[in-house]
């Protein structure tokens, strides 16, 4: 069967077919998903292959949040490792796997509990609002947690005047200019969405003038300014659908546009960087995921001293939002 699929050397979406070896991979993947009574998930950001195989595609929290409704025993998330992570917050009775335990997020990491914990001692009794993109022991320090759709309403939702944002600065700096609230920001980001500049966005513009230009909030702010639509993943996924336009400019990692291009046929849709790819999310292969899933390899757990607090941070947004 064709698909549209990333050529290694130019990631943009062409037809592409699979070899008679992926297929048998493919084939072993579904026995042993059925087998051993596992949720395969997606982020909106992996390889074509994967999230053709996935039984749920998507953002990140909604994953996890639909995984921990499923009754399966198991939860295979092909993401990286904080959203794993969070899926074992969410299901602590489950098995969580992560096909590449190496598959990490850079931002996540640019941030720890011991320096988030040194930083609140020059801000005592700050509310901390924490993004999704971080990992469980920061998480478990922060008072509540927000993703990139749902940031500004839950920074309003907190009582005071002052919030100290984790861990990415460009999404801190655009609540702070959506907020009356005064906005304490880490000077953490995202390397894959803060290399988009106003020049190559000009330049997407230039070749494509009608196209509408949709922006991931993990942005720099002189990129998200010149935004038609500034939103989540999932935003531009029913973005795209719901709108009458034809064409987008797309500003955020450049594995959406996949999904993107699968749910609308008909529509066009142009990276606004090509630079902007994130190796981790691109780490997982279809012999990963066999060889996790047969050998019930990559586990993540969140011990309960880490699991109880951050929940409450991830149930606090969850009842807000
Ligand atoms: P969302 O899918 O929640 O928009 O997050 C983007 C991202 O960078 C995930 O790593
Ligand atoms: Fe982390 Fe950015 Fe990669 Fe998302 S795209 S996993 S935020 S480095």
């Amino acid at each position: 069967m064709i698909r549209f699929f990333f050529l290694r050397f130019r990631r943009i979406p062409i037809l592409y077919s699979l070899t008679d070896v992926e297929k048998e991979m493919k084939q072993k993947i579904k026995g042993l998903l059925k087998e051993k009574n596992v949720v395969m998930l997606a982020h909106n950001y992996q390889p074509p292959e994967i999230q053709d195989l996935a039984d749920l595609c998507g953002d990140s929290l909604e994953l996890s949040i639909r995984a921990s409704e499923t009754d399966a025993d198991v939860i295979l998330f092909c993401g990286v490792h904080f959203m794993a992570e969070t899926a074992s917050i969410l299901s602590p009775d489950k098995t969580v796997l992560l096909p590449r335990q190496d598959a990490g997020c850079p931002m996540a990491d640019m941030i720890t509990a011991e320096a988030l914990s040194k930083k609140l001692e020059t801000l005592p009794s700050m509310p901390v609002v924490t993004y999704v993109n971080s990992t469980a022991e920061v998480k478990a320090l922060s008072t509540i947690c927000c993703t990139s759709a749902n940031a500004v309403k839950v920074v309003n939702s907190i009582e005071g005047d002052q919030v100290l944002m984790t861990p990415d600065r460009n999404l801190a700096g655009y609540v702070a200019r959506n907020t009356s609230k005064k906005i304490h920001l880490w000077e953490g980001y995202c390397p894959f969405h803060d290399i988009l500049t106003p020049a190559d966005v000009e330049e997407a513009r230039a070749v494509h003038p009608d196209a509408v230009f949709m922006v991931h909030p993990e942005c720099r702010p002189e990129v998200v300014e010149l935004a038609d639509v500034v939103t989540s993943t999932s935003g531009m996924l029913r973005y795209a659908k719901e709108s009458d336009k034809t064409a987008f400019i797309v500003g955020t990692e450049i594995g959406i546009l996949y999904p993107l291009k699968k749910a609308n046929p008909e529509k066009a849709f142009y990276p606004a960087s090509t630079k902007m790819e994130c190796i981790e999310m691109k780490k997982i292969t279809l012999e990963d995921v066999a060889r996790s899933l047969e050998f019930m390899e990559g586990r993540v757990k969140v011990p309960e001293h880490i699991r109880v607090p951050a929940m409450k941070a991830v149930q606090k947004m969850i009842d807000c939002s």
